[in-house]
């Protein structure tokens, strides 16, 4: 397989643009004259950008819309609001052949290998399926060919291209599920906690698989997952989604080492450390309570209901990014600074 980025595409350049985008779910009340209610803010004003050849992880609880937005890019949702380019072109504007051409170029990895390829196709069916959806880009000899090409490329023997679903592990389908992603040699692939529903002995296998084939094809990933310590080792940047919102975006070391937003600090406090004394220094910060509804999140700060730092101008004021002189990476908290001894 040859190399999809062509010489004139500059790793490190912006591929994904998303500005201010929004979903807001309707919610509807009655049976014949369904009247609206409210609305379930899934993503409420999203923006950032993905470079070409890096990992943008996104990190948040669940239920906090990094579904949602990864069905938005994947126009598998339409946006309530908001705009986004992919290489420059209006990704929610699209139709017809440009539709169809940005499709190609971004596919995506979901969560759960075990529900998401259908059972009664062959694994040699289902990862050439996107040659049936998009003939202009089928092979141009052999597709049974190239489908054992794609199974060779994520580890698994080509010999088992007329094997069933079920007849694999769970890390294995997650491989058919990647090799499907990569048949139209996209650029972008928006994983979807690819690998929350598997055991962690064969998460780091798939990690693996995952940056070994964004080094071979040049690929640009946002890799979603709900725990800091998933996405630390494959991530460049770092963006915390809480509520529908980012609080915080950042450098991998940024992020870990220099957290700003008492989000990102919370979920750090729970990340997993090889010296547990270090963590003991460092403090432990329990979240209380759950996530508030996204139909009616918290006037002013969405974390404040959850913050032991908020005070009276949280609940009036909504904190927009502040970038401190000291260490200017975004964050959205009126009293953003790194927590002592972090
Ligand atoms: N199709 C839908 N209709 C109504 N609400 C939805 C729909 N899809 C997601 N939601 C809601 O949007 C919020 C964000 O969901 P989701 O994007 O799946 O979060 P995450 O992936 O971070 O767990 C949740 O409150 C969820 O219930
Ligand atoms: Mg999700």
């Amino acid at each position: 397989m040859t190399a999809p980025a062509s010489p004139t595409k500059v790793r490190g350049e912006t591929i994904l643009s998303v500005d201010n985008v929004v979903k807001h779910f309707p919610i509807s009340r009655g049976v014949l004259f369904q009247k609206q209610i409210g609305a379930v803010k899934a993503v409420d004003g999203v923006s950032f950008e993905l470079r070409r050849g890096e990992t943008l992880g996104v990190v948040g609880e669940s239920g906090c819309g990094k579904s949602t937005l990864a069905r938005l890019l994947m126009r598998l949702e339409t946006p309530t609001s908001g705009r986004a380019t992919l290489e420059g072109r209006d990704l929610f504007k699209a139709s017809g052949s440009e539709l169809r051409r940005l499709r190609r170029n971004m596919q995506m990895v979901m969560q759960d290998p075990y529900t998401s390829l259908n059972p009664r196709m062959t694994v040699g069916d289902i990862i050439g399926e996107p040659f049936e959806i998009h003939p202009d880009a089928a092979p141009k000899g052999s597709k049974r060919k190239r489908v054992q090409e794609l199974l060779d490329v994520v580890g698994l023997n080509p010999e088992h291209v007329n094997r069933y679903p079920h007849q694999f592990s769970g890390g294995q389908r997650q491989r058919i599920g990647i090799a499907r992603a990569l048949a139209l040699r996209p650029e972008v692939i928006v994983c979807d906690e690819p690998v929350s529903a598997l055991d962690v002995s064969i998460q780091a296998q798939v990690i693996n698989l995952l940056e070994q084939l964004q080094d071979e094809f040049g690929l640009s990933y946002i890799f979603i997952a709900h725990d800091l310590s998933v996405v630390r080792h494959i991530s460049d940047r770092v963006a915390v989604m809480y509520l529908g919102k980012i609080v915080e975006i950042g450098t991998e070391e940024e992020i870990y080492e220099r957290a700003t937003h008492p989000y990102t600090q919370a979920l750090l406090s729970a990340v997993p450390v090889p010296d547990p004394e270090a963590r003991e220094d460092r403090g432990i910060i329990r979240l209380t309570g759950d996530v508030p509804s996204p139909a009616d999140p918290p006037s002013g700060c969405r974390f404040r209901t959850r913050c032991w730092k908020a005070q009276e101008v949280c609940a009036t004021q909504e904190p927009h990014t502040v970038l401190r002189a000291a260490d200017p990476h975004p964050s959205a908290c009126h009293f953003a600074e790194v927590r002592p001894g972090a």
